[in-house]
């Protein structure tokens, strides 16, 4: 069947379509031949098309607008309408169409002219451009009344094809689909460990991530499982039901809401056939794309790397792909040692380069603490408005958005206040730092311990709290548990909750209620800042001298 070649405007020429019906007939078995747009036979299988499909990591490398390239003609031993399955193999692969060539059970062959007589009808079924996430498997297919084998050879093929991928390029038009933007199914898995809300919460927040990652996020699929299955996290029905969301949906990366290990990210991505990345790997991006100063991105290289590292072995199959599709199976084994050794070269380097900066960080510290001026590190979870409130206090311009990790690198400013008692006019010099997370991976507290740094040695510390967060508690204690983790206590906290302009009274005298001690403030409507400033400079007072005004 290899050396068939079909003219590459038609579904299928008669001969290879009385040939592959005169095979089926006499082994009594369907046989499905695959047909690259080139009209070469590329693969032959006897079965289904869902038995015979190719697998996910050997199918070419397309777009969510375009179709895989590859056609199935197929042969079925009675006349019934196409079964569900045959749609899940199209679906999958994006196959350009699906011929399914019914059989009459008899037919000739006859010297010099070849087969005749084993098909006379077929159905023709092909993908519609639909990417609503909530439709059965049906409506993503069109399926043809039972044609005359005729009538289908005269049609053309790529008049269908090109119609079709123009239509689902319309579609993504419309739909207003950013081509540089990931297209991302988000999975969440319940065990029975969690809490609910915590599991809500932590989906959320991994959806705003991918967000701020720079992704857009197309469905997000949870499962109840009392454990995590070990292969695959997920049950095996679900990973086919999400092989098929990412053709559906047209999704490129499949992120996970927990950490995955290397083996497990090898099963899915063999079996789903896009990119699985886990939380970390998520934040990592983020914080690649973030980094600004030389220190702060020589520590994401150096997260990467060791988060990297243990993950290469066995990836050959998955890696290649990174380079493109059938014909480019990439680098063996061997070549991954050596890039190993490569890596394990370049950490220890980037480690010392680190320790450097850090020495060099350290004598500047030194300096100031030399002259005197107290320091204060605002702290607090991600987007609580620290880099708002550095600049509503300071006038400074440090990047502020409504996004997770706005901020990455410590930024210090001045900022001077002039105490309601003595009058006397006092500087403090206050740093921005990174914000935290939840479930902060450990190879990022590591590596930015630099910036965490500057927490154990400021002489006080703002926990900046966003009370219009529906999860305000659990944020607030995750700071707390993360600072109460680090090798140096750090000094006095004075904790202030942000975003005053937009919470309820509920909440307020709620958070009134359990911390009498902190301020309410807004960052961004002033309001409530010179109090703060008071009550810092109170706080400062006292982690310099230990003395309570
Ligand atoms: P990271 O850099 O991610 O750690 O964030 P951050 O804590 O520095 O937060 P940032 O200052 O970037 O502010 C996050 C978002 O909250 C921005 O969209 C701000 O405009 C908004 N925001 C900050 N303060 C207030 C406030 O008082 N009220 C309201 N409504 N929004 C605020």
């Amino acid at each position: 069947m290899y050396h068939q070649k079909i003219s590459g405007d038609r579904f299928t020429s008669g001969e290879f379509a009385q040939r592959v019906a005169g095979i089926s007939t006499e082994i009594d078995r369907p046989v499905c031949t695959y047909v690259n747009r080139r009209g070469q036979v590329i693969r032959v299988g006897v079965g289904t098309p869902l038995e015979t499909q190719i697998p996910p990591l050997e199918l070419p490398r397309y777009g969510a607008e375009r179709l895989s390239g590859i056609r199935c003609i197929a042969t079925q031993l009675n006349s019934e309408a196409p079964k569900e399955s045959s749609l899940i193999a199209i679906v999958r692969q994006r196959l350009d169409a699906l011929v399914l060539l019914t059989l009459t059970r008899s037919g000739k062959v006859s010297r010099g002219k070849g087969a005749t007589g084993y098909a006379k009808e077929a159905y023709l079924v092909h993908l519609m451009p639909e990417t609503d996430p909530n439709l059965a498997i049906e409506d993503y297919c069109s399926i043809s009344p039972l044609t005359s084998l005729d009538v289908l050879l005269q049609q053309d093929f790529l008049d269908l094809v090109e119609g079709l991928e123009a239509e689902f390029e319309r579609e993504y038009v419309a739909e207003q689909v950013d081509k540089n933007r990931d297209r991302v199914i988000v999975i969440g898995i319940q065990t029975d460990t969690r809490k609910e809300q915590q599991f809500l919460d932590s989906l959320a927040e991994l959806e705003r991530l991918i967000d701020t990652a720079g992704g857009t996020v197309v469905q997000t699929i949870t499962q109840n499982r009392p454990q995590p299955h070990p292969q695959t996290v997920i049950g095996k029905g679900k990973v086919e039901e999400i092989a098929l969301k990412v053709q559906t949906l047209g999704a490129n990366l499949v992120a996970f809401d927990r950490e995955l290990s290397p083996a497990q990210v090898r099963n899915l991505e063999t079996q789903l056939g896009v990119r699985v990345v886990d939380r970390t790997e998520v934040i990592l991006d983020i914080f690649a794309q973030r980094a600004q100063s030389r220190a702060g991105k020589l520590q994401v290289e150096l997260a990467q790397l060791e988060y990297m590292l243990p993950r290469l072995v066995g990836r050959g199959e998955a890696m290649s792909r990174l380079g493109g599709g059938i014909g480019t199976r990439g680098p063996g084994e061997t070549k991954l040692e050596t890039e190993r050794r490569g890596i394990q070269k370049r950490l220890s380097r980037l480690q010392q380069e680190v320790n450097q900066l850090q020495a060099h960080r350290s004598r500047l510290r030194q300096q100031r603490q030399k002259k005197d001026i107290a320091t204060v590190a605002i702290v607090g979870y991600t987007n609580a408005g620290k880099s708002t409130l550095i600049n509503a206090l300071t006038n400074a311009e440090v990047y502020a958005a409504d996004q997770l990790f706005a901020t990455l690198d410590p930024t210090t400013r001045r900022l001077s206040i002039v105490d309601e008692v003595t009058h006397q006019a006092s500087n403090i010099l206050i740093t921005d730092t990174v914000g935290f997370i939840q479930e902060l991976p450990p190879s990022l507290v590591d590596a930015f311990r630099a910036t965490l740094e500057e927490v154990t040695e400021a002489d006080a510390l703002l926990h900046v709290v966003d009370l219009a967060h529906p999860a305000w508690e659990s944020q607030t204690r995750s700071v707390m548990k993360i600072l109460g983790q680090m090798p140096i206590t750090p000094g006095p906290i004075l904790l202030a909750f942000n975003k005053l302009d937009t919470v309820d009274s509920e909440t307020l005298a709620k958070a009134q209620e359990e911390y009498p001690l902190a301020v309410f403030i807004s960052a961004r409507k002033r309001l409530g800042l010179e109090t703060l400033r008071q009550k810092l400079s109170e706080l400062v007072r006292y982690a310099q001298t230990g003395v309570v005004k």
